[in-house]
């Protein structure tokens, strides 16, 4: 018979959490997850520090009644603003991703692109400089992104031309490597990397992360018996619900449940 190991909740915006869904399955299958996209408030990346705290507290408050076992940040915007309120408020591991790409950056000069509240912090830089303090640090906002990729627009004019916008500054400052760092951007890989010259290096933060949250696994469970690799999925959203499952089809080709649910409302069940 076959246990899943935990629980694992996961929030984002929208869409751009299952870059990160993605890469956790991959690596450590055999866990049940809890993925709420805040999809009435989104895009966060133009929101203000107090906003995007705001939604910390209240998408942690929510997380605490779902029994979760560990947590994952799974947007850069909270990452970058919020992650001491995610910690405090949630009774559980908390895996980011920023703090967890930023000790494995080996290049010395690279480039970040990001929402414009990301951007602002320096969350990124600061983080590179800490473990790295030569190197040479980037950040490009890219507003437009998120709406577009959102909207299913990847494959248009529209998005080559906004794309080689962003990169042209980073790009001319000779980067050798460039970290997605607001978690839509690796759901359009393949248009960044027939931009980017072969010499720059792609780096998606989640890779680290479910590097990361692989190694904890494994000190807490034993996977001796596990044949096959069982995934469950339950997903919530704040708006939008007949929109979701199509996506999720599109994006991870399941077609999971979905539920709406109020993060304002007090007294959740989980
Ligand atoms: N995907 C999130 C991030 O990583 C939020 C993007 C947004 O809603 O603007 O920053």
């Amino acid at each position: 018979s076959f246990k899943l190991d935990m629980r694992i909740g996961l929030f984002d915006s929208g869409i751009g959490g299952f870059s990160v869904l993605k890469k956790v399955i991959e690596l450590c299958p055999d866990n049940s997850f809890i993925y709420l996209a805040d999809t009435a408030r989104l895009p966060y990346g133009v929101k203000t520090t107090n906003e995007i705290k705001k939604i910390a507290e209240e998408i942690s408050s929510w997380f605490n009644y779902q029994k979760i076992d560990a947590f994952l940040v799974a947007c850069n915007t909270t990452n970058a603003i919020a992650l001491d309120i995610l910690k405090n408020n949630l009774d559980v591991p908390v895996f980011d991703l920023i703090g967890s790409v930023a000790s494995t950056i080996k290049e010395s000069r690279v480039g970040v692109l990001a929402t414009p509240s990301t951007v602002k912090t320096k969350a990124y830089t600061n983080a590179i400089l800490e473990f790295k303090p030569k190197t040479f640090v980037i950040e490009q906002p890219c507003p437009e992104f998120v709406p577009m990729i959102e909207m299913d627009n990847i494959n248009s004019d529209e998005i080559t031309d906004v794309a080689t916008g962003y990169l042209q500054p980073l790009l001319k400052q000779k980067i050798h490597s460039l970290i997605l760092g607001c978690s839509h951007y690796p759901l359009i890989t393949p248009l960044l990397t027939e931009i980017l010259p072969s010499g720059v290096k792609l780096i998606d933060p989640a890779e680290s992360l479910s590097l990361k949250l692989k190694l904890f696994m494994d000190s807490k469970t034993n996977n001796f018996s596990k044949k096959k690799k069982l995934v469950d999925l339950k997903f919530y959203v704040t708006s939008n619900l007949k929109n979701f499952p199509q996506k999720a089809k599109h994006w991870l080709d399941v077609f999971p449940e979905v539920n709406l649910v109020s993060l304002q409302k007090k007294g959740w069940v989980s």
